[in-house]
């Protein structure tokens, strides 16, 4: 009997240890790599599929939206960059329907895709496509936002609490005291969150000192304009119009925001963020309107995911700069920066890199009103 008790406690200790030794195996440090077809994580995979370096690339791009001009570019900027590695490339677009964006994952897997790139509708519910992908062996790109709870292989973004931070650092600046309205992205998406925890990061303190209160923090349904036009409306009529500052989590509610300050010739005398240079905002920059907008460059994380797509579906390791917990796992990431525009800068920033372009940023304002162009180009 003790022999036998002995032995279990022995076959007991290997499996603790063993098991031990697995978790740590699956963690990354920063400034590390994603991929080499490893089985992190932990999934019940099958074997990573493997392209071969002169063989096609299947690339499957499942996108949440088109709806805002940045996710227009995002599609397009990877329809270029397939197109010059010579990738073969499926977009589907599932129109915030959590239900289309499972089964057009299940249908590309179903076609032999070799990898995925996803940006997902609901963060948590994405989990299973990564599951779905991982039963086939294909690897998974959590695109700009981020996929909760599971093993994705790498994640591309933005620097997104650091969004959050510059768009309420730069509004508690200008305006220091006073009542502010904070309206949140959808709350489905992991990045309302993260720039949540930025702007609060910024905003609490100055709610401890008692130099400004938060009046109403609500988040905007899908990212909806509109919804972000209720929010305020109401906002406004429960404190009679006594605001200093709207915290708008992207430009489409900032937009939003600035129908209903308009709506009580507030517009303009109210300090407005944004998120994205949309063509549309940046307009309202210069007319006085928004009062900042924060830039993120698209082409990098198109590009990089394209790229880092087709080392991932071959087998190669990806460099990152990051790593990013996911509630499963760290995952390794590549973060790129972002930068705050206002009127002062918008010429050296989104005009010089090509991304608008200053004659249709200052198309509803009259000459004297829009930034000068400098040597860089507008
Ligand atoms: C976020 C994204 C933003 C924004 C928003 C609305 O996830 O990071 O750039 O446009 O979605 O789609």
């Amino acid at each position: 009997m003790r022999r036998f008790t002995s032995l279990m406690l022995l076959l007991l200790t290997t499996t603790l240890l063993l098991i031990a030794s697995a978790c740590t195996s699956g963690t990354t440090g920063d400034n590390t790599t994603a991929g080499s077809g490893g089985n992190s994580g932990g999934d019940a995979q099958t074997a990573r599929k493997k392209k071969g370096a002169n063989e096609q690339v299947f690339i499957g791009f499942l996108m949440d939206t088109l709806k805002e001009e940045r996710w227009q570019r995002d599609k397009e900027l990877v329809e270029k960059r397939a197109a010059e590695v010579g990738a073969k490339l499926s977009v589907q677009v599932a129109n915030g329907d959590d239900n289309l964006q499972i089964k057009q994952a299940e249908n590309l897997l179903s076609q032999k895709v070799d990898v995925l790139i996803v940006a997902p509708h609901n963060g948590e519910i994405a989990a299973t496509i990564v599951e779905m992908a991982h039963r086939e062996g294909v690897p998974v790109i959590s695109y700009d936002r981020l996929i909760r709870n599971a093993d994705v292989d790498l994640y591309l973004s933005h620097q997104v609490v650091k969004m959050g931070e510059m768009q309420a650092r730069y509004l508690l600046e200008r305006a220091p005291k006073g009542n502010y309205i904070v309206v949140q992205g959808s709350a489905t998406d992991n990045n309302a969150k993260l720039l949540h925890d930025g702007q609060m990061n910024v905003l609490r303190p100055a709610v401890d000192r008692g130099d400004i209160k938060i009046v109403v923090d609500q988040p905007a349904k899908e990212w909806l304009a509109s919804e972000a036009l209720n929010i305020v409306e109401n906002a406004l009529t429960q404190v009679n119009n006594d605001v200093v500052a709207v915290v708008a989590s992207n430009d489409g509610t900032a937009r939003g925001a600035i129908q209903a300050l308009d709506g009580q010739k507030l517009a303009g005398k109210v300090l407005v963020s944004g998120q994205d240079a949309d063509l549309a905002s940046l307009q309202l920059i210069v007319q006085g309107k928004q009062t900042m907008t924060v830039y993120k460059p698209i082409q990098p994380l198109a590009y990089g995911a394209v790229d880092a797509a087709l080392k991932l579906a071959r087998g190669e390791s990806v460099q990152t700069n990051d790593t990013v917990d996911n509630g499963r796992k760290k995952v390794a990431s590549m973060l790129f920066e972002p930068q705050a525009v206002d009127r002062d800068n918008l010429v050296s920033t989104v005009v010089k890199d090509g991304y608008q372009t200053l004659a249709k940023i200052c198309e509803k304002v009259p000459a004297e009103q829009c930034p000068k162009a400098d040597a860089a180009g507008g």
